[in-house]
């Protein structure tokens, strides 16, 4: 393929020696002479292992090239990858001026092209920004879309500085988001050569995916440091312990806990938190990250509060106490917590959960639950038809397949507030549904 490569920072660099080396004809633009220059001399911009080899390579076959000139760049190419810089402005939010000035020098070449042309996003940018901001500006600008030949696609970049070309060639997975099959199959056929399954999705899936790794990432370092602080002063092998932690790969290094839902609780998650922060205390050290875990856990109840808040009804029937479906523990129960704040502003709540019977309840989960909702068996319905009845609105904390079948018959189009997410919900014929995540 003809490639043009915005922008010949670390991203714009990697990629445009790394696919010149897959056979593609690259050319690299930039603003800076000094690195349009480097290039051609086939010298590498930037300090990364092998990168000047691959730089050095790929000029010696005339396959990489570098210009100035955007419209030159776009008339001589049929993708453009743009991997301009996107630095964090002053708000925190990322300044988004470069990415503007090369869309808007794009979609004027554009004008002035015959044929199709795809446009690649690869830079770091909020979700939304490939179809809200680059495609319209580019529309406008080129006076031409989807069916004048211009596709537009979501390519994240997955690369580590330090191993970028290695990371390149190895990448975990090839994301594609976008609108159009033929902004699909122009990122297929750019990564041909590269081994990596590859994921077609929403450019706004791409776009976040790309946020939330990074995200995550600091999340485990922040993690791993704050253990490794609160363990060192316990007199505790901290990297042994992060390692044998990291073997579990069933709960801790998994998929486990990352499905967006309700707020956690139950006897051990909440506890645990707070008695490692209490001991941070106890010892001086101070766990910023550990410590706001029990208080985000506590604005998503307040979120699922706030709908239901919003919605007016003042009757709600909810269905789901214990703190998750099959079990009748309702020790630190979200859903408690949930039920007592609404039974607190006043409102008519008719709870239905079929694994907890009242009169079943013994020692600390009685002891809990007659202490945050007392009389709470005034609340607790038996029959889900009867808590249902006469409810303004209906709130899931869990439902069984059971459960779902009589909702299907019995919502009659009220509102439906789903706190985890359950997909048979989403699908109700004629539901007013709604979920937080
Ligand atoms: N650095 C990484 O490891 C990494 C990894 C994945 C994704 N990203 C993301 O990729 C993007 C690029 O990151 P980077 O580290 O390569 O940035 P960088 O600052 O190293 O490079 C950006 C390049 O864009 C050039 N540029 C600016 N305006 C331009 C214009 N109008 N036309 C042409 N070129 C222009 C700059 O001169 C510079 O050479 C960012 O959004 C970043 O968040 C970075």
């Amino acid at each position: 393929m003809r490639i043009s490569v915005f922008g010949m920072g670390y991203v714009g660099t990697v990629s445009a020696a790394c696919f010149a080396e897959l056979g593609h004809d690259v050319i690299g633009v930039d603003v800076n002479p000094a690195k349009i220059d480097m290039i051609n001399r086939g010298l590498s911009p930037v300090v990364e292992e092998g990168l000047d080899e691959a730089v050095a390579a790929g000029v010696k076959a005339g396959r990489l090239r570098a210009i100035a000139d955007t419209a030159a760049a776009v008339l001589q190419s049929d993708i453009s990858l743009i991997s301009v810089g996107t630095p964090m402005g002053r708000t925190g939010a990322p300044m988004l001026d470069a990415l503007d000035a090369v869309v808007d020098g794009i979609g004027s070449a554009l004008r002035h092209k015959n044929g199709g042309h795809t446009v690649v996003l690869r830079s770091t940018v909020p979700p939304g920004t490939t179809e809200g901001r680059m495609l319209p500006m580019l529309a406008a600008k080129s006076g031409r879309d989807a069916d004048n030949g211009i596709a537009v696609a979501f390519n994240p970049e997955f690369l580590r500085e330090g191993c970028s070309v290695r990371d390149f060639r190895n990448p975990p997975f090839t994301i594609a988001g976008s609108p159009s099959a033929a902004g699909y199959e122009a990122v297929e056929a750019l990564y041909s050569g590269v081994e990596a399954p590859f994921i077609r999705t929403t450019t706004g899936v791409a776009e976040s995916v790309k946020c939330l790794s990074n995200a995550f990432h600091a999340v485990k370092i922040a993690f791993a440091n704050e253990a490794g602080v609160l363990l060192k002063s316990l007199g505790v092998d901290a990297q042994e312990a992060m390692k044998v932690f990291c073997a579990d790969r069933q709960l801790n290094i998994s998929p486990a806990y990352l499905r967006p839902g309700f707020a956690f609780g139950g006897s051990c998650l909440p506890k645990d938190v707070s008695a490692l922060v209490a001991l941070a205390k106890a010892g001086d050290i101070a766990l910023p990250f550990l410590s706001s875990v029990m208080p985000a856990n506590d604005a998503h109840i307040d979120r699922a509060l706030q709908a239901i808040l919003d919605e007016g009804r003042r009757k709600v029937a909810l269905l789901g106490l214990a703190f998750k479906s099959g079990t009748d523990d309702l020790r630190h129960s979200p859903f408690v917590y949930l039920a007592e704040r609404l039974i607190g502003k006043g409102y008519d709540l008719a709870i239905f959960d079929r694994n907890v019977n009242a009169s079943k309840l013994l020692g600390k989960n009685r002891e809990f639950i007659e202490r945050e909702i007392p009389h709470f068996d005034r609340f607790l319905i038996s029959d889900l038809r009867r808590a249902l009845d006469g409810a303004g609105m209906i709130v899931i904390g869990h439902a069984s397949r059971e459960d779902i079948a009589v909702l299907e018959a019995e919502h009659n189009g009220r509102p439906i507030l789903d706190l985890q997410g359950v997909p048979a919900l989403a699908e109700l014929p004629g539901a007013r549904y709604r979920s937080l995540c």
